[in-house]
């Protein structure tokens, strides 16, 4: 162990002041008492919930227009808007707090477009029409997760009611085709001056570990325990061996699912293909 590392101060923000951490840019949109759309950006959104429950946490101030139209309304649509530097200076100027929901709807240069979600449980809030995707959310208040740990901050569960994404990006996550839209990075509020951001570039792909995932045995013996009458063949089961142990299961069921949907009852590799290709249709109408 070499002496290269500094202990830092662990100051109050300390994801902005005491360290650099990468963050979103989102601009929630939320109904306003008086009824207009309310723009806020925020980077502490994260993915909270992923499996059984999809949600995102919200870290926000109590007194922001954002959170208490959120305790009002329940309802807060996350637009993730694309690196564009007159877009990002917009934004910055939407973040200075004690402004109303109208005075900001002046300052803004973003489209408001009216959702065409079904209502449940209240208004959607109009989405920005700049964006790339659209997270539309409903705040979920149960006890465990509404924290107000200090006077001062709010944590919101959102769940997520539905992702929107602009066609070109639907077809590149769909397809795979390796084409990923242009999203800010946010280092923060690090001077007393300036939000810093940074310029994304291209992600490239790095091949999966070989010999790490599983091997046939351990699929065949998952296979053979799963509550279903249908049949894997040992091809089909090559076919997830490079699946990791922690998700195979979980896989395998939701494969089987489809079989029993589709009637099948012999799994074997052109079934297998069968489902990815139905999935990636599913996938492509949503
Ligand atoms: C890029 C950016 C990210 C921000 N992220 C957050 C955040 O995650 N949480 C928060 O409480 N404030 C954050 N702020 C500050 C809020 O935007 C600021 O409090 C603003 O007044 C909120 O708007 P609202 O009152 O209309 O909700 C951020 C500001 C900017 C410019």
């Amino acid at each position: 162990m070499t002496n290269d590392f500094e202990e830092v101060r662990i100051l109050d923000n300390f994801y902005q002041t005491s360290s650099f951490y990468p963050m979103p840019v989102v601009l929630i949109t939320t109904i306003s008492e008086t009824g207009v759309t309310n723009i806020g950006p925020y980077s502490l959104v994260f993915p909270f919930g992923i499996a059984d429950q999809h949600a995102m946490m919200l870290i926000s101030r109590n007194t922001s227009n954002t959170a208490q139209n959120v305790l009002r309304t329940r309802k807060a649509t996350l637009n993730f808007i694309p690196y564009d530097k007159k877009i990002l200076k917009n934004t910055v100027k939407l973040g200075f707090p004690g402004q109303t929901s109208e005075e900001k709807l002046n300052d803004s240069i973003f489209t408001l477009q009216p959702s065409n979600g079904k209502m449940t449980n209240g208004k959607i809030p109009k989405y920005v029409q700049e964006s790339v995707q659209i997270f539309e959310c409903t705040w979920d208040d149960g006890e465990s997760f509404h924290y107000n740990g200090t006077k001062d901050e709010s944590h919101f569960l959102l769940r997520i009611d539905r992702i929107l994404m602009k066609k070109k990006w639907h077809n590149a996550l769909v397809e795979g085709n390796g084409k990923f839209p242009s999203l800010p990075i946010d280092y923060g509020y690090r001077d007393n001056k300036h939000f810093w951001f940074s310029e994304p570039r291209t992600p490239y792909s790095e091949a999966l570990p070989k010999g790490k995932g599983v091997d046939l045995g351990t699929v065949r013996y998952q296979a053979d325990r799963l509550d279903s009458d249908v049949h894997w063949t040992d091809e089909a089961c090559a076919k997830i061996v490079a699946i990791p142990r922690v998700f195979l299961k979980k896989a395998m069921t939701q494969i089987v699912k489809q079989a029993e949907e589709m009637g099948v009852t012999t799994l074997t590799p052109e079934i297998m293909d069968e489902i990815r290709d139905k999935r990636n249709r599913e996938k492509r109408m949503k």
